[in-house]
């Protein structure tokens, strides 16, 4: 039986994807029943919005301290270092992403929790993976980032058959959006081509114009996630491991999908170390099983993604904002 998620904690809720899910949680839960926190002190606008506290996910103590003082029966566990920052430094990589997900596990089992969200990434994969990656297939990654995640699946889905713990979790492709810029990823070159496209018109790629990788529009990884927190229990044969697709596309493609925008940008490649990293990884995904048992369904395409990445861009930027 799947229980109701009423007061929330968001860890890592500054950064790109927990900056946007906080205020959609807070739309459907009530503001107040959500507790953004991250490692990093929060700019005035976030205090302004709702609660927060900052938190070092790696330390237990703390941690549990907010689990208890907030009642918190529902963690969205955000915080994580990133495939390219991992890289440069991997041991942080390590301390923050297993010992903060094991820190939120077994908090969800000592305080019996309705859910667990940690999500997982296309890093699960490496070289051998085929270009659309199954649902069932070799986790083999060669990135200290990719490793975390392929033990921290494994390691939730651990919680889940020995100690009943409700953990999700989804493979997200690389995320686009225009809010809150990426932390330190392979794919931030699918978002900071928009931003230099608005502000200066051209664009240096960091890998080829021939890399192709799975990518999905901020508002359609939002509804994932909420979608994937609120679906039946008794609906999901996977737990913490769901494929999710939306598009793929080479960054030629991304390239002439702005130009249809702005018919003079233009695209220069520099392929730096964060190449080889892109090369590890699948072109597209098979989210069958996401389909099937929760009802995944992507809404945007790549020429729509474009339109309003460049519509809201220009607006920041026009309010000198980026
Ligand atoms: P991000 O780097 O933008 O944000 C992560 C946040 O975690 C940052 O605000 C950072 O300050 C915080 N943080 C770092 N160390 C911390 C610590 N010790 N304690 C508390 N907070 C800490 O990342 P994101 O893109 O928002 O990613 C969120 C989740 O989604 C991560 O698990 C990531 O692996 C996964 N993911 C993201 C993408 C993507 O393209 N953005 C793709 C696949 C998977
Ligand atoms: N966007 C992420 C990264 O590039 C994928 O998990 O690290």
């Amino acid at each position: 039986m799947k229980k109701d998620i009423t007061r929330i904690l968001v860890t890592g809720a500054l950064g790109q994807i927990g900056s946007e899910l906080t205020a959609a949680l807070r739309t459907s839960y009530g503001a107040d029943n959500v507790l953004a926190t991250d490692l990093k002190p929060a700019p005035q606008p976030v205090l302004d919005a709702g609660p927060f506290t900052q938190l070092d996910v790696t330390n237990a103590d703390e941690v549990e301290g907010i689990v208890r003082a907030h009642e918190i029966d529902t963690v969205f566990h955000l915080a994580a270092i990133l495939s390219a920052t991992g890289e440069k430094n991997p041991m942080l990589c390590w301390n923050v992403n297993m010992n903060g997900t094991i820190n939120i596990l077994q908090l969800g089992v000592k305080y019996d929790m309705a859910r667990v969200i940690i999500p997982s990434s296309i890093a699960v994969w490496g070289p051998g993976t085929p270009p659309c990656a199954p649902q069932e297939t070799a986790l083999k990654p060669t990135t200290m980032y990719g490793v975390t995640k392929v033990a921290g699946e494994v390691l939730a889905d651990y919680f889940f058959l020995k100690y009943g713990l409700d953990v999700r979790g989804l493979r997200y492709p690389g995320i686009i959006s225009a809010e809150t810029f990426p932390g330190g990823g392979t794919t931030d070159y699918a978002v900071a081509i928009y931003y230099d496209a608005v502000k200066q018109g051209r664009y240096t790629c960091f890998v080829r114009e021939d890399t192709a990788l799975p990518m999905m529009y901020m508002p359609d990884c939002i509804k994932a996630t909420m979608d994937l927190a609120q679906a039946d229990l008794s609906s999901l044969k996977h737990h913490a491991d769901f494929n999710v697709g939306s598009m793929s596309f080479t960054v030629k493609e991304l390239a002439d999908s702005i130009r249809k925008v702005i018919p003079s940008f233009t695209i220069e490649y520099a392929p730096d170390s964060r190449q080889a990293i892109a090369d590890s990884w699948p072109n597209g995904v098979d989210d069958t099983a996401a389909r099937n048992e929760w009802g995944w369904k992507p809404a945007y395409t790549l020429d729509e993604m474009t339109k309003d990445m460049l519509e809201r861009l220009a607006a920041k930027h026009a309010a000198g904002l980026i």
